[in-house]
């Protein structure tokens, strides 16, 4: 059985204050059948780690390649991991858009996280014209040949892959759940190639792009869509608890 996942992505929202007043508005209301996680700022996560209640997870959004070195402004997985950080978000669309994130390097990311003991939650998705023209299967597969390459997978439930097309971030265009639900299949599937079906199976797909209270019941509703990513609707604690309830 595949245990539901509701991760939370902030982007660069909230203020410091804010992110104490959702710890204090989520305790005790979420869950305990969910997974449910936020991926918060890299400056908040002290806090939320400290400050969270058991069953709120937190992620981070981004981290770089390598333990240490002169890479300034950059965050090492190793300060992750020794700040409490369970999860971390790679190769999310606005990452490879505005930062030139490439495949080899989210390869590389998910390697380290994955040898630090951080759990990867890794991005794939289509821009509409690829949609349009009858290609997301390819960038499917290429995404995910390319960002699997030469990894381990020793235990399936550290392994999260969200499918997030990019013509439904942020948009409110959402994709519907048949479309979700054929793209996720689709991934499982380039899954048990590379590994075999029963890692396949075993491993949490996510759909992510304009997901909110009241379309999130149709996602999880479909066989192979084990939870979801969401930006703004995670936002506003009682919007985060609503979502992670019907994600059960
Ligand atoms: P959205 O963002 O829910 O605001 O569309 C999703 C994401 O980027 O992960």
């Amino acid at each position: 059985m595949r245990k539901p996942i509701l991760a939370g992505n902030w982007k660069m929202n909230k203020t410091r204050d804010e992110v104490i007043q959702f710890t204090l508005a989520v305790t005790n209301r979420l869950p305990l059948n969910v997974e449910c996680i936020v991926c918060a700022p890299a400056i908040y996560l002290r806090d939320l780690v400290k400050r969270s209640p058991d069953n709120l997870h937190i992620g981070a959004q981004n981290m770089h390649e390598l333990d240490s070195g002169a890479y300034t402004g950059e965050i090492s997985p190793i300060m992750l991991k020794d700040t409490g950080v369970e999860y971390v978000i790679l190769g999310h669309s606005e990452r490879r858009e505005y930062f030139n994130e490439t495949d080899a390097k989210i390869n590389a990311k998910i390697k380290k996280a994955l040898e630090v003991g951080l759990k990867p939650i890794i991005c794939v998705g289509e821009k509409l014209e690829t949609r349009e023209a009858g290609k997301t299967n390819e960038l499917l597969e290429s995404q995910i040949v390319k960002a699997f390459e030469g990894v381990n997978i020793d235990n399936t439930e550290n392994v999260i892959i969200a499918y997030e097309p990019i013509w439904a971030i942020g948009t409110g265009k959402s994709a519907d759940s048949k479309t979700a639900e054929e793209a996720c299949g689709f991934i499982r599937s380039v899954l048990s190639k590379i590994y075999s079906e029963n890692v396949a199976n075993e491993i949490r797909i996510l759909y992510g792009g304009s997901v909110k209270e009241t379309n999130i019941a149709e996602y999880m509703a479909q066989k192979d869509v084990d939870g979801a990513l969401v930006g703004g609707a995670s936002l506003k604690p009682e919007s985060f608890i609503e979502l992670c309830n019907k994600s059960a």
